[in-house]
């Protein structure tokens, strides 16, 4: 598995902006995996500036989150749907409203749209480009410690830790939401190309156990063994010690 320091945040996030941009310039119907969480912003903000310099046509491009939290509505302020409002497709806002997909959150019957999202995948995959980032527990999308390898999009339990890394995007603990819809395991596996990202030291012990380990449940991201197009780009504090 190759994993490369690209030294810092903005020189990782503008290759990634990079190609996210070359796959859209060069396939117009393409169709990206995207993420969000606090890794992600700078990714965004360099893909804006590239789609607006060069003005490209994007009403085709067909985009699939991750993940969404259980029981916030798609106009909450910490919603993923809001995030991807608020980092791409209204500060870009050519996209075809019809093609930008958020699992949601707050659907009457959440199996059923668990169902809805990973039929919609298949349907309209696979994706080009998914982008990952990592949680501090070696998460992938919301797949905890334990994750079914062969998971499709499912309901998760957030786990402690989960919960206690984004709560500093609410008002407290508390309120973050304890579920959310998710991709599978095996879902992400479905997309053509996979580019994970990972900042800080905070993040340099999943990235050290993902280099590590064959693929094992306990630490979710080592699924990634199992597909054969995966990058992994890091800044200087995530990257693994040397042995
Ligand atoms: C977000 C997602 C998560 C995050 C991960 C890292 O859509 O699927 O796996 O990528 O929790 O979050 P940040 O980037 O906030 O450290």
């Amino acid at each position: 598995m190759k994993i490369t320091n690209l030294g810092t945040r903005d020189y990782a996030s503008f290759y990634v902006a990079c190609e996210l941009y070359k796959q859209m310039s060069q396939q117009c119907h393409s169709k990206l995996g995207l993420a969000t969480g606090g890794t992600m912003i700078e990714v965004y903000k360099f893909l804006v500036d590239l789609l607006k310099k060069n003005k490209l046509d994007v009403s085709q491009i067909e985009t699939f989150n991750l993940d969404e939290y259980v029981g916030l509505d798609a106009n909450h302020g910490q919603s993923y749907h809001t995030y991807m409002n608020n980092v791409l497709f209204k500060r870009y806002p050519h996209f075809n409203l019809s093609l930008l997909h958020v699992p949601n959150g707050n659907a009457v019957d959440l199996d059923e749209e668990t169902k809805r999202y990973e039929y919609l995948i298949n349907q309209q995959g696979p994706v080009d480009i998914q982008i990952l980032g990592i949680g501090e527990n070696g998460h992938i999308g919301f797949n905890e410690p334990g994750t079914d390898v062969n998971s499709a999009t499912h309901i998760v339990n957030l786990t402690e830790s989960t919960i206690n890394a984004n709560s500093r995007y609410f008002e407290n603990e508390a309120e973050v939401p304890k579920q959310a819809i998710s991709m599978g395991l095996s879902t992400i596996l479905k997309a053509q190309r996979i580019i994970l990202l990972a900042f800080g030291e905070k993040k340099r012990e999943a990235i050290e156990k993902l280099a590590e380990n064959e693929v094992n449940s306990e630490v979710p991201a080592t699924i990634l063994h199992a597909h054969p197009n995966v990058e992994i780009y890091v800044d200087d504090d995530a990257a693994p010690r040397l042995k």
